[in-house]
């Protein structure tokens, strides 16, 4: 059972300080009464439904859910489209003028796209694809740095209902391999590179390596961002220009069934393989738009920055669709934050007057230790809403943020939720909930979020498993061509309940805490990493013999990656290979995953039935004295692991 304590007497404190809403932005704020939670809770299909109505579209539901569990639908019969809903409502409307994304590429260069603009380029684009090949249902590949285009290609391919699958450019070429071969993608975007810390990232290069192993693979389209040396292949590949060029400036959205798929996304869970989560049309988009325009309180002037990556879920629920499907102007910046210096943020948010600023805790742990004075150099007032998402936020980057950053008058929302969720699930309504730092607070209404012991039975006060206890419109409708791993991964703890795979504690006030996974996933600077990708990606290579992975806690990154590895006989495990199987390891997922730690050991840890104890190896690994170690088959080997270790 997972158990939390305070790392420190002022955390403490911290934790017990109370944040009401600020007077002022209660005052404006969309949400100001608690009764929505009781509302809510009494029927949540109204709740829902009540917001599915302020959107577009083009044949109404005839039921609102159907839930066969594990199996949701949402919104039953209807019919829409999501791009007419995130572009077209407002290109001919009074918003018409205003911008929709206003970009910032590394180098500083920028680029604004007005809601007109975006329109024209997601028809364009809708067209481009269309015309190499692509029809309704195929699956699209998108690798590309943080521009424009990113948003572009995924309005286009939701356009005409091709199912999009965006991959991280920070991901390898072999990742990015193995994730088109799954999804049997037709065309890949890509971009000849992007920039980040003043360098480049050659995504085309690396795609080239890709898809040599990639049969489905019949065009690749190319943005030109820089004057990055590449190859062509005559036939396959196109430059994005050129092909713009030539399009037609008007597409007819394809009404899409409210169940029919919109996007899959790569993730790691707790095998050596990412699975695609697949989300749908109509019960996503309604997540989403009204998350955004609840959790962020958003407002017709506000300017909304979310740091994401495109390549990550909260990329594409709440800096695509959720803010375009409300009308918002939304900042996209391409680059590093210590990119030429270390107040690249606060300049940002200076430059565009940004409203709403929404980050990650690690990013948050970054800005403290390179101090104050970066974001005191700038003026901030425009801010009025404070967000964070990706992993627990400790109580002392949750003031200072406050306090640094929100000059104390911005409420901070922890947001809660996952690739597999779509959508915010725990999170407090700025005008409403009194924060608490380093909660999530409550769950949004009409959500049922609950903390449950081993055997499935509510826990009052104290910790456990986090579980949701009915279905929501966003939530994952499968895992792609793998419904059996979808039940048991997420439904087969208890019936009908689904696993988050996240520790929770809940107080007396029902308050929930976050205390991180509880599976063999671990959270490395906000990003899900497998323990058991890495082993796969260890082993892989000539000199290992076996490996084991865990995570330590890690001041700035949540969490660092230690591998413990025995080597074949004959190899030398020195510092030369150390450095080898770290970019081995860099180089078959990508460098997110690469290890912090690498500790050789000539055994590992095993039960006597030959399991490898990583529990015992993460309490090595994280200093803590260790439990019984009586089931052991070799007791030696861990305290000869804990000397080399300590050494
Ligand atoms: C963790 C990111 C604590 C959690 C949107 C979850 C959090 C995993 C929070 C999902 C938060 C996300 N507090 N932990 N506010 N938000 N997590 O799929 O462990 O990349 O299961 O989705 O991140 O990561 P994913």
């Amino acid at each position: 059972m997972p158990t939390t304590k305070p790392e420190t007497i002022e955390a403490l404190f911290l934790e017990k300080r109370k944040f009401p809403p600020p007077a002022g932005f209660q005052k404006i704020a969309h949400v100001k009464d608690e009764s929505i939670y009781e509302k809510a809770k009494a029927n949540p299909e109204a709740f829902w439904e009540s917001f599915a109505k302020e959107l577009d579209w083009i044949k109404p539901w005839q039921k609102t859910l159907e839930w066969n569990p594990p199996y949701a639908k949402w919104f039953v019969g209807g019919k829409l489209n999501v791009s007419a809903n995130c572009v077209d409502r407002w290109a001919k409307s009074a918003h018409r003028n205003k911008a929709a994304i206003i970009w910032e590429g590394e180098p500083g260069d920028q680029r604004t796209l007005t809601y007109w603009d975006l329109y024209r380029e997601v028809n364009k684009f809708a067209n481009v694809l269309k015309r190499l090949g692509v029809k309704k249902g195929d699956r699209v590949a998108i690798y590309l740095p943080l521009i424009p285009e990113a948003a572009i290609s995924m309005l286009a391919c939701a356009r005409i209902g091709a199912v999009h699958s965006v991959v991280f450019g920070g991901f390898s070429a072999e990742a990015l391999s193995d994730r088109i071969n799954d999804a049997q993608a037709k065309v890949l975007i890509t971009a000849d590179g992007g920039y980040r810390r003043g360098g480049l990232l050659p995504l085309k290069h690396d795609a080239d390596y890709a898809i040599k192993e990639t049969p489905s693979i019949e065009h690749v389209v190319i943005v030109k961002r820089g004057d990055f040396p590449l190859r062509v292949k005559e036939g396959r590949d196109h430059w994005w220009h050129r092909l713009m060029q030539d399009a037609e400036s008007f597409c007819e959205p394809e009404p899409m069934d409210s169940e029919d798929m919109l996007f899959t996304l790569y993730t790691s869970g707790t095998t050596g393989k990412p699975k695609g989560i697949i989300h749908t049309t109509g019960g996503y988009l309604t997540g989403v738009y009204a998350t955004t325009k609840w959790v962020f309180d958003l407002q017709p002037e506000d300017v909304y920055w979310c740091t994401a990556d495109v390549g990550w879920i909260t990329g594409h629920s709440y800096m695509v669709y959720g803010p375009l499907a409300n009308g918002a102007t939304v900042v996209m910046y391409e680059g590093s934050p210590d990119w030429p210096d270390k107040d690249r943020f606060w300049r940002i948010i200076e430059k565009y007057g940004v409203t709403i600023f929404y980050t990650a805790p690690t990013a948050i742990r970054t800005f403290m230790k390179w101090g104050k004075e970066w974001p005191a150099k700038c003026n901030l007032s425009s801010l009025r809403l404070l967000g964070t998402v990706g992993e627990p936020i400790n109580p002392e980057a949750w003031v200072w943020y406050h306090e640094e950053i929100g000059k104390c008058k911005c409420p901070v929302v922890d947001t809660w939720w996952q690739t597999e969720t779509g959508m915010i699930l725990i999170t407090p309504l700025p005008g409403v909930t009194t924060l608490k730092p380093g909660s999530a607070t409550k769950p949004f209404p009409g959500i049922e979020a609950k903390v449950l012991n081993e055997a499935g039975e509510e826990v009052g006060v104290g910790g456990g498993y986090l579980a949701l206890t009915k279905p929501w419109p966003a939530m994952l409708r499968g895992i792609y061509g793998d419904p059996e791993r979808y039940e048991k991964q997420y439904w087969s703890k208890w019936p009908k309940i689904y696993f988050t795979g996240d520790g929770a504690k809940r107080d007396e006030e029902g308050y929930l805490w976050l205390l991180g996974r509880v599976d063999d996933v671990m959270n490395v600077s906000g990003h899900r990493i497998s323990t058991m990708e890495v082993e796969s990606a260890l082993v892989d290579h000539s000199a290992v013999a076996e490996s084991a992975v865990v995570s330590r806690a890690h001041d700035i990154k949540g969490e660092a990656v230690v591998a413990f590895v025995t080597v074949r006989e004959g190899v030398k495990s020195d510092p030369k290979l150390t450095e080898q199987l770290k970019e081995h390891v860099a180089k078959k997922i990508g460098s997110l995953a690469r290890p912090d730690d690498i500790i050789f050991s000539a055994d590992l840890p095993k039960t006597r039935s030959g399991k490898i104890m990583r529990r015992l190896l993460k309490d090595i690994a994280n200093g803590k004295v260790l439990g019984d170690t009586t089931t052991l088959a070799d007791p030696d080997v861990v305290k000869h692991l804990q000397k080399t270790y300590e050494e």
